[in-house]
């Protein structure tokens, strides 16, 4: 018979956890330097291309540097509790970092361009952009094809892990715990979870280390996106997750179909009627007494100190519907949708809502 090999056994936990604020830090160092260089080299070739921002007060960046420690402290503590396997902190997409991390450099000036120019539905000829909404036909980020083209999701994950200096994953993982948590009513069952706007596939990954024997689903409108994700899950032994081209607003499931549903990262991408039909969408496939996780970004009133950084975010990057999604209530929404028992959290500049959907 195979045994498996637990580093976790023979490493005392103190190293471990060093060895995991090491890795972070490395992360964060590689962030800082990549976007200090980038900008750098951006002011001197294409100074047309520098966003009007404003200037960061240290005390931000001092707050900021609190809560990375304190999110990585509740990641550590969750791997902890067995919330999901220790190795999960380690996980890195080193091969796409490889094989894409120079596209990102030699893609700078396309964007840029854009930047100068404003163009913000920019898509190569041979995308079909038939049938999407309008809404979503963007260069959100000033990503070359927005979401449309398998060149824009081999460089996604690279770039998010750059913006957000190497703490994207441990915001994502934050929403592991009260999922888990919500779902512990159906003990006895095999729940099905589904991820709306899976994107890359990577929160799916994380569900699939958290929950290994639940059947795990995944939608979102690109296809590109859908295709890079089944790279990654299909890699992982296990039930393979099933992913599914499909609008948040419209989903192809069955009524109460889903023990749990999570999304990550869409809300602020959304016009706010949107947000509102994906929530109600979201409430009809759970099941009774099931859970629904949202992570987005913090709003305005979370962290009045990062105000000035909201503020600039939308300026740096395309994020059309970023000014309306800060200040919008999301709770009286999932409340407007049927859901109860919300409550919110925050995690860095992640912010999370917790619902259920009424049991019968
Ligand atoms: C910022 S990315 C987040 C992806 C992923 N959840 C993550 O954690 O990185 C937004 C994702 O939402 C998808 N998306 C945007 N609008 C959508 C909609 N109405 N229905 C389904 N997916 C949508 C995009 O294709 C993209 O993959």
């Amino acid at each position: 018979m195979q045994s498996t090999l637990n580093i976790e056994q023979f490493i005392p936990d103190s190293l471990m956890k060093l060895t995991y604020q090491a890795f972070q830090y490395g992360k964060s160092s590689f962030s800082l330097a990549h976007k200090n260089f980038s900008t750098q080299l951006r002011d001197i070739f294409l100074p047309k291309a520098k966003p009007e921002t404003q200037p960061l007060h240290p005390e931000l960046l001092q707050k900021l540097q609190e809560k990375t420690t304190q999110l990585l402290e509740a990641e550590w503590e969750d791997a902890q509790q067995g919330v999901y396997p220790l190795a999960l902190l380690f996980d890195h997409q080193w091969e796409d970092f490889f094989r894409y991390y120079p596209a990102v450099w030699l893609n700078m000036p396309d964007v840029w361009q854009r930047v100068i120019q404003k163009q913000y539905q920019q898509f190569s000829p041979e995308i079909d952009q038939e049938g999407y909404p309008s809404y979503y036909l963007q260069n959100f980020h000033h990503q070359t094809d927005g979401y449309l083209s398998d060149f824009s999701a081999n460089l996604y994950d690279l770039q998010v892990e750059i913006l957000f200096n190497g703490t994207a994953d441990g915001m994502r993982r934050r929403i592991l715990a009260p999922l888990k948590q919500g779902l512990k009513v159906f003990e006895s069952e095999k729940v099905r979870v589904l991820d709306v706007a899976c994107g890359t596939g990577r929160i799916l990954k994380f569900i699939r280390a958290a929950l290994p024997k639940a059947s795990l689903f995944g939608i979102d409108l690109s296809p590109a996106y859908l295709r890079k994700a089944n790279q990654l899950l299909a890699a992982i032994p296990g039930e393979l997750p099933q992913l599914l081209q499909a609008n948040g607003e419209e989903l192809p499931y069955q009524d109460n179909y889903f023990h749990g549903v999570s999304c990550v990262f869409l809300f602020h991408e959304l016009p706010p009627a949107v947000r509102q039909q994906v929530i109600e969408e979201s409430f009809r496939v759970i099941q009774p007494g099931g859970i629904y996780v949202i992570c987005d970004s913090i709003q305005s009133l979370d962290l009045p100190e990062f105000k000035t950084m909201m503020e600039n975010f939308p300026v740096i990057f395309h994020e059309p519907y970023y000014k309306s999604y800060i200040s919008d209530d999301l709770v009286a929404r999932l409340e407007k949708a049927g859901f109860e028992n919300i409550r919110t959290e925050n995690h860095l500049v992640s912010k999370y809502w917790i619902a259920q959907k009424p049991c019968l």
